[in-house]
């Protein structure tokens, strides 16, 4: 296999990345999505506050240019993300408690029927628990109570029954932190009270010599609830410049996960979040730091390129 899409594929495994609409006519970025991936997640454009920008008001157009782009390549499309408290359209906020469960099933409903059919998987719900396992207080949780996410996965079924549904968060990879435990507990009464569920993603967004030792064992012990594992936001940041000594661990880290998905047959997809520096959002949100993906500011592809290539059954 000489792509990351060709050896993820002889293991059954989709290899995706975050693509940017407006990036898309660019190369060699787009030449590399096009020829080095077989999944895509758009990486703002699914999002409420491009979607319904005022309500009831839908925008659809910048997803639909990444939906048709990914079917002319034959790609798979992750649907990112239907109800999040960020990137969320500021009118929400204004709505009255008492409409908030309407407003949040009316737009699960109007956005995952635009898309039906077309789409792999859903992040139905996005980062809702703090790092202490408590809920994030947001205007759904505010508003609704704890069984907003219940409510949003029945929503979602309801709207499109052929699209599995997945719950997404950051920090979670660790099996022993109150977060991680705190989403295991959610899902597993969701298996047992037949709310539907279908996959837990773990974002993964990394730091340089810091992925978790269990990350495998957390896949399984998720996947042993009965859903699908998906590594859906990969990157593994450092300083920059980067040193060489980072990029080697780097390389060792990237091979690290694929191993760990490798190892747990219910992984089926890691997507990493971006293609290369240009496009990557951590030297914007984190200052000073940077080189999280597989290719570097040129789009030249980075020693953590080929030891994932590698560790993915490909050469
Ligand atoms: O579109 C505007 C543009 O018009 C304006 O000129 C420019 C100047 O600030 O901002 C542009 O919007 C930016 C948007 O990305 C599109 O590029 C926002 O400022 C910026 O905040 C936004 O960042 C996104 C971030 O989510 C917001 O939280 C990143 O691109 C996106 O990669 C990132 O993705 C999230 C996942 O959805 C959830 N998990 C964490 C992950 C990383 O933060």
């Amino acid at each position: 296999a000489s792509s990351l899409a060709q050896a993820g594929a002889a293991s059954g495994r989709t290899i995706g990345a975050a693509i940017a609409a407006n990036l898309l006519g660019n190369n060699p970025y787009t030449t590399i999505v096009q020829t080095q991936f077989d999944g895509v997640t758009p990486g703002n454009e699914m999002k409420w506050q491009t979607t319904e920008p005022s309500q009831g008001s839908f925008n659809f157009g910048p997803a639909d240019q990444i939906v048709s782009f990914a079917q002319s390549h034959n790609m798979k499309i992750r649907g990112h993300t239907l109800v999040w408290y960020n990137q969320l359209a500021g009118w929400v906020n204004n709505v009255p408690a008492s409409q908030i469960l309407s407003v949040m099933n009316n737009h699960i409903t109007a956005e995952m029927t635009h898309f039906k059919g077309n789409i792999w998987y859903w992040d139905v719900v996005n980062e809702a628990f703090n790092e202490d396992g408590t809920r994030r207080s947001d205007i759904f949780q505010n508003d609704i109570g704890n069984a907003y996410i219940a409510d949003a996965f029945t929503t979602a079924r309801a709207a499109d029954p052929n699209a599995k549904l997945c719950y997404n968060d950051y920090n979670i990879e660790d099996m022993n932190s109150a977060k991680s435990q705190a989403v295991y507990s959610m899902v597993q009464s969701f298996k047992a009270s037949g709310v539907p569920i279908d996959c837990v993603g773990f974002q993964s967004h990394f730091i340089v010599g810091q992925v978790p030792a269990d990350f495998q064992a957390t896949l399984q012990k998720f996947a042993n609830l009965g859903i699908d594992v998906q590594i859906t936001e990969l990157d593994d940041r450092m300083p920059t410049p980067a040193s060489s000594a980072n990029l080697n661990q780097q390389a060792t880290d990237y091979a690290n996960v694929a191993k760990a998905c490798l190892g747990v047959s219910r992984c089926n997809d890691i997507t990493t979040w971006g293609v290369g520096e240009p496009d990557s959002w951590v030297p914007g949100t984190f200052s000073g730091q940077g080189q999280a993906l597989l290719y570097d500011s040129n789009y030249q592809p980075k020693p953590a390129y080929t030891s994932f290539l590698n560790a993915l059954g490909g050469s």
